[in-house]
């Protein structure tokens, strides 16, 4: 008889492990709950004069044309940060780093970017964005994964929209969403 009652325990003693950890969870982790904060910040690109240019093709296959469809090709990018969409609101930073057109479809990029905060509420920090971006994509995700100043500790993840080409005055704007846990 005494296997079969060791038997019929263990569920009850393991039933009441799963509830000590429920209970014990919340209150351990009470007050120390990650804060979601969400914003948005937009990028200026000038991707041709006569202002200057701030996104630009430094290196790629050797012989081929360097460019946003050819595989290889590396770019650096240190664009106008505002809080709105207006290009001439006041500047709030830099959305500055690399991106490399990194699959041979040139479908996508891998991006590397750090937004460095210079003025408003997060004036000194930085936020660092690195991941797969998909351009077919009309939102495009890619992973926060570190911070500084105000932001240390981050992570979350952000999501970039083209939202205005001005093929002839050489602008664009980028929408970022920024959904962060801290
Ligand atoms: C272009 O860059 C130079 C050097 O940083 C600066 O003096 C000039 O004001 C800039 N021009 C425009 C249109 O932003
Ligand atoms: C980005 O934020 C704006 C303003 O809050 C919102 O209208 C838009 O739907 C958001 N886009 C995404 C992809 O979350």
């Amino acid at each position: 008889m005494a296997p079969s009652l060791a038997k019929s325990n263990t569920p009850i003693i393991f039933s009441l492990f799963l509830l000590s950890i429920i209970i014990a969870f919340p209150a351990a982790a009470q007050g120390d709950q990650p804060q979601e904060t969400n914003f948005v910040v937009f990028f200026h690109i000038t991707f041709k004069g006569p202002d200057n240019v701030t996104d630009v093709a430094v290196a790629g296959v050797p012989g081929e044309a360097w460019r946003h469809n050819a595989f290889g090709t590396i770019f650096v990018n240190d664009n106008y940060m505002t809080e709105t969409m207006d290009r001439n609101s006041p500047k709030i930073g830099h959305g500055h780093g690399i991106y490399v057109v990194s699959t041979m479809d040139a479908s996508s990029l891998l991006i590397s970017e750090s937004l460095w905060f210079t003025g408003g509420e997060y004036r000194d920090s930085t936020l660092e964005l690195h991941g797969t971006s998909f351009l077919t994509l009309k939102y495009r995700e890619i992973g926060v994964v570190a911070g500084t100043g105000k932001f240390r500790f981050v992570r979350g993840y952000a999501t970039f929209e083209t939202v205005l080409v001005d093929i002839i005055a050489g602008h664009a704007t980028v929408r970022v969403n920024l959904t962060l846990l801290q």
